[in-house]
């Protein structure tokens, strides 16, 4: 039997790479730093039994009738999924699958990097030393907000807002949480987590964490409105999806003194950044890093992989998304 044609359009960790070679007929797109062209991923899948894909890329009706018949299965080197057209895919029984649960607390730990930046002025005060500005221990100087005592608010509180939630308590702070199903209570007692309703998470927490997927009801959840429901001592961390913020009206509100400060992972226009806030101090910008670890990616690349083959051999993928 002739191994299954794969395109992988990015360069995985060498682990993942290690265990993709030998088992199908691989075509790898090597062209960083820059995603792969559309018309070139439509022409390169062509024929394909399997795509292993990162979140640029977007998996619509356009791709799969590029790649034809022969596509078994999309394997999403993410958790996030909303780059795939799921039930496009469903209904040409196409099997759709992402990196749940591996990254979830390397995703917790960088949303947490944020929370501190936004609170205590990290990188403003990184930036400071560095650009050689004359400092002197002040009682005023740079003063930050308390975490302790606070409130944190979790927007979407599956896998990875409760791994947030888990470090707030270490922090002395409570947690409060919205989301579109509320959780049992047994599940929240455990976490030990409030439910709110939007407008009141929003009025209540000093600090908002986002862990919500992106969907048609999520875009622009953050919006002017909303920052004005917020306290002025907030600070908004998003290491969700960009579209989720609308980066204007944030740039707008933090310029205003409306919230305190933001910490961004994920942006908009990815990897475009709103040009409003990069003049901005009190906004911390990094390049999607959630899931940034040696150990985290090794495991999503392994995931990804395992999906993969398990697809094409017939098999039900651990992580299959399809209903
Ligand atoms: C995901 O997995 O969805 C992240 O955004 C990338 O690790």
């Amino acid at each position: 039997m002739p191994e299954p044609a794969v395109l992988v359009t990015r360069a995985l960790v060498e682990e993942a790479m290690t265990s993709l070679s030998g088992r199908c007929e691989l075509d790898l797109y090597q062209g960083p730093p820059d995603a792969i062209p559309r018309d070139e991923l439509l022409r390169r899948a062509a024929g394909k039994a399997g795509l292993l894909t990162v979140l640029t890329e977007k998996v619509d009706a356009e791709l799969l009738d590029a790649a034809g018949p022969d596509l078994t299965i999309v394997a999403n080197h993410a958790v996030g999924f909303d780059n795939i057209d799921l039930a496009e895919c469903t209904s040409r029984g196409v099997l759709v699958t992402n990196t749940p649960d591996v990254l979830t607390e390397a995703t917790a730990d960088l949303a947490w990097a944020l929370v501190l930046a936004g609170t205590r002025r990290v990188a403003e005060g990184d930036r400071l030393i560095r650009t050689g500005t004359p400092w002197i221990w002040d009682p005023r100087m740079m003063l930050g907000h308390d975490l302790y005592g606070k409130a944190l608010g979790v927007v979407g509180c599956g896998r990875i807002g409760r791994a947030v939630a888990r470090r707030a308590l270490g922090f002395g702070m409570r947690v409060i949480y919205t989301d579109v199903v509320r959780l049992p209570a047994d599940v929240e007692r455990e976490a030990r987590v409030e439910w709110r309703e939007w407008a009141d998470l929003l009025a209540e927490a000093d600090v908002v964490s986002v862990h919500t997927p992106l969907t048609p009801e999520t875009r622009h959840l953050f919006d002017a409105n909303a920052f004005r429901h917020m306290k002025p001592t907030a600070v908004l961390v998003n290491t969700a999806r960009g579209p989720i913020v609308d980066e204007q009206a944030l740039a707008d509100a933090l310029r205003t003194g409306e919230i305190f400060a933001a910490g961004l992972d994920v942006y908009e226009r990815e990897p475009a950044v709103t040009e409003a806030l990069l003049s901005l101090d009190n906004v911390t910008l990094l390049p999607h890093l959630g899931s940034a670890t040696i150990e985290t990616r090794t495991a999503m690349g392994l995931l990804a992989v395992e999906n993969l083959f398990a697809g094409l051999a017939g098999q039900r993928p651990r992580c299959l998304l399809n209903p």
